[in-house]
């Protein structure tokens, strides 16, 4: 098994080109059933990419990955579709389920694997059966799967969420884009990604407004045959980097972003004392010489995303003083916290809450990551810790972030895969 190696406490400079995201490329590559020919730009090259592109081959759609241009070039034919997606496509990648929404829409019928929980936390999928038994689907559940069909075609409704879901919304807008009539979604997640997808369903012929928490879908009056997307940057991975930059950058610069999608996250990195220089398109992360407490809570967008919790809690490792984290999205988001001690990390969790007492010198240890960010929140700590870290299971990291260690090495980072 591959593991990473860190030799900490190594000034960081130059500049780091961020990916396209993850989370908007998933959903896209979804509603990529609804169409006939799709072609994708900046697609990340990350696992969860391939094990999508695996699931909507074994749909039966055709898909051609342009590695050097990050492209992905994707061809629906309606010819042999398979309205299944099995179990061992959907078990490593939960976002295998937002298939269910447009082969509901398309074919009238889905057989979709419950996903099953994950080191984070149960992750029902409770809110997106709601929303598509509004829109008129019938649903059941048997030997571990989702059955749904809608005989004659899914109809438009409203649908009020009782709590916020981005991958509810995606199912639901998917769902909803061949309905009859018009559907009205409430209490919706309004991430970025979300909103990345609504800007491809429009290109696809989709009429989508968006008004607050409120999305309004008019159905499809003609399908565009051709569509040409750039999928939007990875805000998460941004953020990865201007804190592993806020740890130990000298002058790092972070590019191929628009900073107004994180403003939140910028405004937290201020308070912290972070250096930063923001312009529309690029961040300049200078020295940080004091970094300050803070208190945060994980939100839906806008609000501080749970996705880079993990990070910054190894930023606050660093602070004077007490600061807080309460992760109010997932029930079990601290993983990395007993790792993070055992490299010398002085963090209390009560209920939702881990209080960080900074500062403390991080050592390095040979430690172990169980989700996606809680392995980069290792890397992260690994670059500011004494001597070498060794993270194991890194398995995580190739799910979610392209290049990290040619990304980091380009600035001088002392990191190594073996
Ligand atoms: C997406 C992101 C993930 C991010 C999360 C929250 C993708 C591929 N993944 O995950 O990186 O951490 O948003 O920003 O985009 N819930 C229910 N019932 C449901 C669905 C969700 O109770 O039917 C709960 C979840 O358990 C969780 C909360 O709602 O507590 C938010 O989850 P959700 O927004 O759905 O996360 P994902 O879409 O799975």
């Amino acid at each position: 098994m591959q593991k990473l190696l860190i030799n900490g406490k190594k000034e960081l400079s130059g500049t780091i080109s961020i990916s396209g995201s993850k989370n908007a490329t998933l959903p896209i590559l979804a509603a990529s059933i609804l169409s006939h020919q799709v072609k994708l730009k900046n697609i990340p090259l990350v696992k969860d990419i391939s094990t999508m592109l695996e699931l909507l081959k074994f749909i039966g759609l055709s898909t051609y990955l342009d590695k050097k241009k990050n492209i992905i070039k994707i061809t629906n034919i309606d010819k042999n579709i398979k309205t299944l997606a099995p179990y061992n496509l959907v078990k490593t990648m939960r976002a295998g389920v937002l298939v269910l929404g447009p082969l509901l829409a398309k074919y009238k019928k889905a057989k979709i694997s419950l996903p099953g929980g994950c080191a984070i936390g149960t992750r029902p999928v409770n809110l997106h059966l709601l929303a598509l038994k509004k829109l008129g689907a019938k649903i059941k559940i048997k030997n571990g799967y989702i059955i749904a069909e809608a005989k004659n075609g899914l109809r438009g409704a409203k649908v009020k969420f009782p709590s916020i879901s981005v991958g509810a919304t995606e199912n639901a807008l998917l769902a909803a884009f061949y309905a009859k009539g018009k559907t009205i979604l409430q209490n919706c997640a309004i991430e970025p990604e979300v909103k990345d997808l609504i800007k491809f369903l429009n290109k696809l012929g989709g009429r989508i407004k968006v008004v607050g928490r409120t999305i309004l879908i008019f159905g499809c009056k003609k399908i565009i045959k051709r569509v040409i997307h750039e999928v939007i940057f990875d805000r998460i991975e941004l953020g990865t980097y201007m804190i592993a930059a806020a740890l130990v950058g000298k002058r790092i610069i972070v590019n191929k972003i628009e900073s107004k999608v994180i403003k939140n996250e910028i405004d937290v990195l201020k308070k912290m004392g972070v250096n930063l220089k923001v312009k529309k398109k690029s961040i300049e992360v200078l020295k940080s010489t004091k970094i300050k407490k803070v208190n945060i809570s994980t939100k839906p967008y806008p609000g501080f995303p749970t996705d880079l919790q993990a990070q910054l809690m190894v930023l606050m490792t660093r602070a004077d003083g007490k600061s807080k984290i309460t992760e109010s999205i997932f029930e079990n988001r601290f993983m990395h916290v007993p790792e993070l001690k055992r490299m010398g990390a002085n963090i209390e969790i009560k209920n939702k809450t881990a209080t960080i007492n900074g500062p403390s010198k991080l050592n390095g240890a040979e430690v172990m990551a169980t989700d996606l960010r809680a392995s980069v929140s290792l890397v992260l700590a690994g670059l500011v810790a004494d001597n070498r870290t060794v993270i194991n299971r890194i398995y995580h990291l190739d799910r979610g972030y392209e290049l990290l260690e040619k990304k980091l090495k380009n600035c001088k980072a002392r990191i190594k895969r073996i």
